[in-house]
């Protein structure tokens, strides 16, 4: 199903285009180089790049330039992929497919694939630390601390470890919200917030954004593991119906696949209610929130 909003349409392809242009300009090519190989085969050519639309979206909302926010957009996608060349791995999740290819670890070697997880997270740092990304040694030392942040043992990567230990486990409602917050939302969230960084939008004026991201976070992972429930693996790209069997820690598991549906629609519209002193500069914003829970992949 293409998004039905003309504007997010709009947006999804140009977002896809620039940050493969992106990726392809900054990451290491060399022909032989099989490090530099795989990272471009985890990077480019994949994915919806939700995280550096949303960036670009919110970035755009306070006027700044649009190549600055890629750089900013193309390190929290580095950041993205590196989490699911991981998250792919035998010794996590076990998936040969991620974006309609083999995944890395299958093309390039286990060793390879935690190495290409690595040099992407680095790489990221090395974009947004660049003065290419901003001008200012303020921004870009924020958005170095919300990116580590999101990426880090308080958000993606301390979701994953939770998402890890509690599989067969019997979590409740709050525990699950807070592995889904971690894990997904954190990065998320960290999209919004470097683009209200980068529009110089004081923390205190960032509250509606944090609540916005915090509602898409939830509703977000909630869709992909309705996606593992009821979704079409070719559309998806990546193997589905595992998460049941893996005994994953999910809403779907807890309250059935309809009441999570639902839960996911009260947040999206929880979330566009949180723009409401926004005008049409916030539309991308609120369709994006949208299609979230509509998207079949
Ligand atoms: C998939 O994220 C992994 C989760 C965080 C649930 P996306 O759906 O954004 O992955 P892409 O679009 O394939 O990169
Ligand atoms: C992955 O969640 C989340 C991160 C990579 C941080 P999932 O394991 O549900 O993602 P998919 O379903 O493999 O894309
Ligand atoms: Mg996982
Ligand atoms: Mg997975
Ligand atoms: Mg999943």
């Amino acid at each position: 199903m293409a998004p039905p909003d003309p504007l997010l349409a709009a947006s999804l392809g140009a977002i896809a285009r620039d940050i493969d242009s992106l990726f392809d300009a900054l990451l290491p090519a060399g022909a032989t180089g099989v490090l530099a190989q795989a990272m471009r085969h985890a990077a480019i050519g994949g994915g919806k790049r939700l995280r550096p639309l949303l960036l670009t979206a919110t970035a755009a909302m306070y006027g700044v330039d649009r190549t600055q926010a890629l750089r900013a957009g193309t390190a929290i996608e580095a950041i993205h992929a590196y989490s699911l060349v991981h998250d792919d791995l035998p010794c996590m999740d076990d998936d040969d497919l991620r974006h309609g290819k083999p995944t890395v670890h299958k093309a390039f070697g286990e060793a390879m694939a935690v190495l290409v997880g690595d040099a992407l997270q680095a790489f990221a740092f090395e974009v947004i630390a660049d003065p290419a990304t901003s001008g200012d040694p303020f921004v870009r030392a924020e958005l170095v601390e919300v990116l580590a942040r999101g990426a880090g043992a308080g958000g993606m990567v301390g979701g994953q470890a939770l998402d890890i230990t509690a599989e067969g486990a019997a979590l409740g409602m709050r525990e699950i919200t807070r592995l889904q917050q971690l894990k997904t939302g954190a990065l998320l969230g960290a999209a919004v917030e470097m683009g209200a960084v980068m529009g110089k939008v004081a923390s205190e004026g960032r509250s509606h954004l944090r609540g916005y991201a915090r509602d898409i976070g939830l509703a977000f992972q909630i869709a992909d593991d309705l996606l593992d429930h009821q979704g079409d693996a070719a559309k998806a790209g990546k193997a589905l119906r595992k998460d049941a069997a893996a005994g994953k820690a999910t809403f779907v598991g807890l309250m059935g696949a309809e009441r999570a549906r639902e839960q996911a629609q009260m947040l999206v519209d929880q979330a566009i209610a949180q723009l409401a002193s926004h005008g049409n500069e916030a539309d991308v914003l609120r369709a994006l929130a949208r299609y979230i829970v509509e998207r079949d992949h």
